[in-house]
C-alpha cells in the first residue's frame, strides 16, 4: 500500500492498531502487539499517544513484545530499545509496566538461550501476536534477522552485519561503540503473528524494498521471506515505493 507520505501512512497504521486494541477490549481480551524500533515507527507511536491523550484510547489490556535489543545493552543506556520505547510510547500511555516485554540485553551469555525460549513461550501462551510492526534494515533484515537467517528461525542471539553497525554508528558515536550482537525474534517468530505490517519511508529504502518485494526469495535478504506469507502488508511512502 503506497501512501503520499509517512505521516498519513503512520496515522493509518496507528488507527489499525487502535481498532485491534478496542475490539479486544470489547471482548475483555488482551491485545498482543509486536513492536519495532528505529526511526520508521516513531510517527505511529506519536499517533497512538495522541489517541490515548485526546481520544481516551487505553492500553490497559495491551501486552507488548519488542522485536529485538542490542546485546549486551543496559536498559537505561541512551541507545537501548528500552529507552527508545519508553521515550516514544510507554512513558506516555497507560500500559501496565509488567505487560511490556523487550529482550534482555543484560543477561550472561549462557542464560540467553533459556530467555529466548521463554520469550517464545510467553507469546504463544497469550495466543500469539495480533499485529506485528516491522521496519527494514538496508541489509534486508527484519528485527535483527541478518542475511543468513533461516525462515524458521526463533528468538536468538545474533551477530550484527557490518552495514547494520555502520547505520547505527551515529546513535553510538562511532561504529566501534555499536554492540556486535543482538537478541532478536526470529523470522519464524515474526511469521506466527496474525498480521504483519512492514513500513518503509524515504528513497534510501527504495532499493531494499524493491528487492524484498520483487527479488528472489533468499536468505541473503531475509525480508524476501515475507513474500511467502499471506498476511503481510508493505506500507510505503512514494519514495520508498519508487523503485517498484
Ligand atoms: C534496526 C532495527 C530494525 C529496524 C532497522 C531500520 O536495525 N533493529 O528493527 O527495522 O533498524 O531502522 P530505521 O527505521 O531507523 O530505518
Amino acid at each position: 500500500k503506497v501512501y503520499p507520505n509517512q505521516e498519513v501512512a503512520s496515522v493509518d497504521v496507528a488507527r489499525r492498531i487502535a481498532a485491534i486494541i478496542k475490539e479486544k477490549q470489547g471482548r475483555g481480551e488482551t491485545a498482543v502487539l509486536g513492536l519495532a524500533t528505529g526511526a520508521t515507527p516513531i510517527k505511529v507511536y506519536r499517533e497512538l499517544v495522541r489517541l490515548h491523550r485526546e481520544e481516551g484510547l487505553s492500553f490497559k489490556n495491551v501486552v507488548s513484545f519488542n522485536l529485538d535489543e542490542y546485546y549486551p545493552m543496559k536498559p537505561d543506556a541512551d541507545q537501548s530499545y528500552v529507552t527508545f520505547m519508553n521515550k516514544h510510547l510507554f512513558d506516555h500511555v497507560d500500559i501496565p509496566r509488567e505487560n511490556i516485554n523487550i529482550p534482555d540485553g543484560t543477561l550472561p551469555e549462557d542464560a540467553v538461550h533459556a530467555f529466548c525460549e521463554a520469550y517464545e513461550q510467553k507469546i504463544s501462551a497469550l495466543g500469539g501476536i495480533d499485529i506485528q510492526l516491522l521496519g527494514i534494515g538496508r541489509t534486508g533484515h527484519i528485527g535483527f534477522n541478518e542475511p543468513g537467517s533461516a525462515p524458521n528461525s526463533g528468538t536468538r542471539l545474533v551477530i550484527l552485519d557490518d552495514l547494520t553497525r555502520r547505520d547505527a554508528s551515529r546513535d553510538f558515536g562511532g561504529k566501534e561503540n555499536v554492540p556486535t550482537k543482538a537478541i532478536t525474534m526470529g523470522v519464524g517468530t515474526i511469521f506466527k503473528a496474525k498480521e504483519i505490517i512492514l513500513m518503509a519511508w524515504n528513497e534510501k529504502k527504495a532499493e531494499i524494498v524493491k528487492k524484498a518485494v520483487e527479488g528472489e526469495i533468499s536468505s541473503d535478504i531475509p525480508a524476501t521471506y515475507l513474500q511467502l506469507s499471506d498476511h503481510v502488508e508493505f506500507v510505503l511512502d512514494e519514495d520508498a515505493a519508487s523503485h517498484l
